[in-house]
């Protein structure tokens, strides 16, 4: 079975008062559910211990004249044991492609980190019956030769539904998660076993129906994230489900 991750993406948002709400979401994290927070770099240090934790995005070069930037082995060094890669936030910000994604995520195993590869289409693409070409079109563009179970996790964060509270429909996620198992299995060895997480405004009151569907495996979640008291329910769906 692939593993069941409860993934909070706290985005740029904490400052060091934010440790309470860690200890609290690592106090009540459940049992057979791996729980992870990924803060912005700079309370990746003052993160409590025994709370897993990755990083948001990287450069893909090991160290160099790269100002501002963070490498992989950065992140691991303060902790971090997964990164994000791909968030759409990072595409349209920093207009990050494919090609920049997939350096990412090979700089993210060779620090010996697992990488939660974000992709999603925008509410244009799903309209004009693209869907389906766009996410096939990131995974196989993002992801690099050697991806495995160990060391990938793909998450479905469909863009109009991001910080929109506009949650995906469980017929969508079902029918996108479906096709996304379908083609790690024809990719990868071990394809049946990657988790494949859901992320665009995860709530306690939808998380249920989506951890229900077959192919979802966990939430990478943003809002409701932030506070134990919100997101911990998550997780406990997640363990229950
Ligand atoms: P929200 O849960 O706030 O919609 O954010 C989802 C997300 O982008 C997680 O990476």
């Amino acid at each position: 079975m692939p593993q069941k991750i409860a993934a909070g993406n706290w985005k740029m948002n904490g400052l060091r008062a934010a440790r309470a709400e860690a200890e609290a979401i690592a106090a009540g994290a459940p049992e057979g559910v791996v729980t992870l927070i990924c803060p912005p770099a700079t309370l990746l240090g003052a993160m409590p211990e025994g709370l897993t934790l990755g990083g948001q995005a990287c450069h893909p070069a090991e160290s160099g004249a790269h100002t501002g930037d963070l490498s992989a082995a950065m992140l691991a060094d303060a902790g971090a044991a997964w990164c994000l890669a791909g968030h759409s936030e990072r595409r349209t910000d920093h207009g990050e492609t494919d090609a920049d994604v997939a350096a990412q995520v090979s700089a993210i195993w060779t620090a010996g980190m697992a990488a939660i590869l974000c992709i999603g289409e925008t509410l244009e693409e799903r309209e004009a019956d693209r869907t389906l070409d766009v996410l096939f079109a990131q995974l196989d563009g993002a992801l690099p030769e050697g991806a495995t179970a160990a060391n990938t996790v793909v998450a479905y964060e469909p863009v109009w539904a991001i910080g929109t509270g506009k949650v995906a429909t469980p017929d969508q996620v079902d029918a996108v998660h479906d096709a996304l198992r379908g083609r790690l299995e024809d990719r990868l060895a071990d394809g049946g076993q990657v988790s494949l997480l859901y992320g665009g405004s995860v709530k306690a009151g939808n998380a249920a129906e989506l951890f229900a569907l077959d192919h979802v495996n966990g939430a990478l979640v943003g809002g409701a994230s932030l506070r134990a008291e919100d997101f911990l329910p998550i997780a406990r769906a997640l363990a229950a489900s």
